[in-house]
């Protein structure tokens, strides 16, 4: 049966973006899984006073099943208000491929998709995203739309080297589209492996604000934005993994592209690192430990002080929910 987010008390992304070019900070777009890490990002959020964008992939749907996810954001609601504070939240499907898969989130409740054709041509991307705006802003979802591909890993996909967004496109890939925001590449990458040891770890903003002054004032999106904390690569080695050479964006230049037209930031490969660096030293250190609560206990509360430190450092979105 069809429901509008609205029923459930979540919201779209327009507003949030509205905010956040105003002044200056990204929203955290914090994938999630299981019911640890969404208590742990809304734990941090409500912490901090930022507005949060829940994110569920393809993988998320096949491994959490879409039910489950989409009650649990709608228990995150509920569960910020009792936590004291009524931040707002907004259930997005991150990197969906399909008009089909856009459709049912937008019944099923989520307030924001994003539609990601940057693997189709040029002119393919436009007609399939502008597909999806159509649908959702029936609804009055929000839609992220992509040009330009990361290297690394996207779900299914897989690409070697960077293609970066073309800022000579994107004035007319979003008038001819209408969607309300904009993913770019300007050398982010999805994972953890993003630099090769010796490489700089630079991301383009040249680029970024080549595209910002292309459409001023339009929310632009950045993906594969993990720092890949190297306290938590050295835990998770020291404890038995093996995480050679894990290298991320460095905080200071998302904190840059945070100031600018870049308001929305995503982030998933730092929760995962952190959630499994802590039970890494748990097993290690407690082996007689079997409760799955002693140690998701530990990681969940790991989680939530990265994420707030991140809000806080990071993004700058703390202190943005009055
Ligand atoms: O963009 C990729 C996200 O980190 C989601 O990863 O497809 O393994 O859930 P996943
Ligand atoms: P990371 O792998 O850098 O955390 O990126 C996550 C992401 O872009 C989700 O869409
Ligand atoms: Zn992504």
């Amino acid at each position: 049966m069809a429901v509008s987010y609205k029923e459930l008390g979540l919201v779209n992304t327009r507003a949030m973006f509205a905010d956040a070019i105003k002044n200056g900070y990204a929203v955290p777009a914090y994938n999630f899984n299981n019911m640890e890490q969404m208590q742990a990002i809304i734990q941090a959020c409500v912490e901090t006073k930022s507005p949060v964008i829940l994110q569920v992939s393809s993988g998320a749907r096949k491994y959490a099943n879409q039910t489950l996810l989409r009650y649990m954001a709608q228990g995150a609601v509920q569960f910020a208000k009792e936590l004291g504070c009524e931040i707002p939240i907004a259930l997005h499907l991150d990197h969906g491929d399909t008009l089909e898969l856009c459709k049912s989130c937008v019944d099923y409740g989520f307030s924001s998709v994003m539609i990601d054709g940057s693997h189709h041509s040029y002119e393919e991307n436009i007609a399939l995203t502008r597909q999806v705006v159509e649908y959702a802003h029936k609804y009055d979802v929000t839609v992220e739309g992509e040009l330009g591909i990361l290297a690394g890993v996207e779900d299914d996909v897989s690409s070697e080297t960077h293609t970066y967004t073309q800022p000579e496109e994107v004035e007319d890939f979003v008038k001819k589209t209408g969607c309300d925001s904009l993913a770019i590449s300007i050398g982010t990458s999805h994972g953890a492996f993003k630099f090769k040891p010796g490489q700089n770890p630079e991301i383009r903003l040249d680029i970024l604000a080549e595209i910002e002054k292309r459409i001023p004032g339009f929310p632009i999106v950045l993906h594969g934005s993990s720092s890949v904390p190297q306290e938590y690569v050295d835990l998770i080695n020291k404890f038995g993994g093996k995480m050679e050479a894990a290298i991320g964006i460095p905080e200071e230049q998302l904190r840059a592209a945070a100031k600018s037209a870049v308001c929305k930031i995503n982030i998933d490969s730092d929760g995962r690192l952190a959630m499994t660096a802590a039970i890494r030293k748990m097993f290690a250190e407690q082996p007689g430990e079997f409760d799955p609560r002693k140690y998701l206990g530990p990681a969940r509360d790991e989680l939530r002080k990265m994420y707030a430190e991140k809000n806080k450092n990071v993004l700058g979105s703390a202190g943005t929910v009055k």
